[in-house]
């Protein structure tokens, strides 16, 4: 047996090695009562995840691959775990699909890409990271010193879990002449006359840049041009991410008769929607904002099976690493989300309509009772387990503020508006833009230490929380102020996705 075959079955067995089923009884009872660990959000069975990768809908299931430490709760030798989903809210691990290659291109981690379906089989292009001299990188943040190339690797079978890496890499070097801060994340589709892709980038003392590429067939890759750059920040960051000077994870995608550019940077994901120039094939935004204004980061979409656009997100933890390394897990991905364009012209998601399945049993408080009875009806509702969906709809005519918080006093959520300030909704540290008809909806998906805030079906922010013990608060609701702007409140108990919190 050769070496890359041996080392091909080490990462499987690596990789079965973190199938729930294989987990031992010790970490199972572990997870089954870590009440911080989400029991309707996707993650893997142990360890270290952060960027979704590759989300595909193929034959009839939904793939979803994404960064992964084997080794730790922290980040690290970057592979590609891989789950698979009949509705993108049930789950079940397979083995570890992509891994490192000793020597190869990607020899020090396979990092983010995208999946391409080509005829009947489908394949992924990723960004290959391999340590070099200082002098011959492409990432130097400080702490590594990797260069760059963009891969190509070919499912083998119709699960997607036997894949073939094209040996080289199909993009070697950044373009001639460019003086990148990063070269990475690549993300193709295909055009009315053949093969497009993106890739992050910056230029060095000038600022972000999305590269655009064209092939024939996904292995020969011609240059075109910037698609869209940013102005450079004029600071020297030790990290360009940091700085706004490298941009990561770039999609680039039509919705509707509009073209949308999402990028990560400065620890947040931008979109940006505007007009494609098709004969110079430059891109020329209209409107722009932030996808989520809390722990949610490098984002990918995929087309379902209805053809809507679906947003995935890694939802970071924001505890101290120690802690999450002792937990011995890290990250979630994020609740599938439905990009929508708004009557302003604004990216805006809802919820995926296949989340609702997950609803268990309901309570809810109607408007029209006076004050008093409202305030005592809403103290009666309670979620246990932090597993819930909780939604309230309030008036914008009004100031009030409502909290979502534990019973025995914590605050974890607290939204407050006042008309007299109407474009902004205040949520815990954030200030999220608001669009000014109508009611306000506020849509809260509760999991163990996360919260998934969706205000209006417009703008989304990620809320991490952390508490001590062994068991999951009570949750209830209150309003701070202005009760008479609720309209309704409904709670709802959300049903795990499995009975170990394995998501499996
Ligand atoms: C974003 C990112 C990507 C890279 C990956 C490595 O979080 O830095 O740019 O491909 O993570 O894990």
């Amino acid at each position: 047996m050769n070496r890359r075959k041996f080392m091909g079955l080490a990462g499987m067995a690596a990789g079965t090695a973190m199938l729930g089923t294989k987990l031992g009884y010790g970490l199972r009872v572990r997870w089954a009562d870590d009440p911080l660990r989400p029991q309707y959000h996707f993650l893997p069975a142990a360890n270290w995840m952060n960027d979704p990768n590759a989300p595909v809908y193929w034959k009839g299931e939904y793939h979803m691959f994404c960064q992964y430490n084997p080794h730790a709760a922290i980040w690290g030798d970057m592979h590609w775990a891989h789950a698979v989903s009949p509705d993108m809210v049930h789950w079940q691990q397979l083995p570890v699909a992509l891994a490192p290659t000793p020597g190869g291109p990607d020899a020090d981690g396979c990092f983010s890409g995208t999946a391409v379906i080509d005829g009947d089989r489908v394949g992924a292009i990723y960004t290959g990271v391999r340590h070099v001299p200082e002098s011959e990188a492409t990432i130097r943040d400080g702490k590594n010193s990797y260069r760059e190339t963009q891969l190509l690797a070919w499912a083998e079978d119709p699960n997607l879990t036997r894949w073939t890496k094209v040996a080289e890499p199909v993009i070697a070097t950044p373009p001639a002449g460019m003086d990148v801060s990063g070269f990475r994340d690549p993300s193709p589709w295909h055009g009315d006359d053949g093969w497009y892709m993106v890739v992050g980038s910056g230029v060095r003392g000038k600022g972000g840049a999305i590269l655009l590429y064209r092939s024939e067939d996904l292995i020969h890759w011609e240059y075109l041009h910037e698609l869209y750059g940013g102005l450079g920040s004029g600071v020297a960051a030790v990290n360009p991410v940091d700085s706004g000077d490298m941009w990561e994870c770039p999609e680039f995608f039509a919705l509707g008769d509009r073209h949308v550019l999402i990028y990560s940077s400065q620890g947040k994901s931008w979109w940006q929607v505007g007009e494609l120039d098709r004969k110079a094939w430059l891109f020329h935004p209209e409107t722009h904002g932030v996808l989520d204004y809390g722990a949610f980061y490098a984002p990918k979409t995929q087309l379902d099976r209805d053809g809507h656009r679906i947003l995935w997100g890694w939802i970071q933890e924001q505890r101290p690493e120690a802690e999450f390394s002792a937990a011995g897990w890290a990250g979630m991905m994020s609740l599938p989300r439905v990009l929508t364009l708004r009557e302003d012209g604004g990216l805006g998601m809802r919820m995926a309509p296949s989340v609702e399945t997950l609803r268990g049993a309901k309570q809810q408080l109607k408007a029209g009772k006076g004050a008093r009875e409202m305030l005592r009806k809403l103290a009666g509702m309670k979620l246990t387990g932090c597993c819930g969906e909780v939604r309230c709809r309030l008036r914008r005519d009004a100031a009030w503020s409502v909290s979502l918080a534990m019973t025995n006093g914590r605050d974890v959520v607290t939204v407050g508006f006042d008309a007299a300030n109407p474009h902004v909704l205040h949520v815990n540290d954030a200030l999220l833009p608001l669009g000014t008809a109508g009611a306000i909806e506020l849509a809260m998906y509760v999991d163990g230490s996360v919260v998934e805030v969706l205000v209006n079906d417009e703008v989304a922010v990620t809320i991490r929380f952390y508490y001590a013990g062994d068991v999951a608060p009570e949750l209830g609701l209150r309003m701070n102020l202005g009760v008479e702007a609720l309209h309704e409140a409904v709670m709802w108990q959300m049903l795990p996705i499995s009975r170990d919190r394995l998501t499996s």
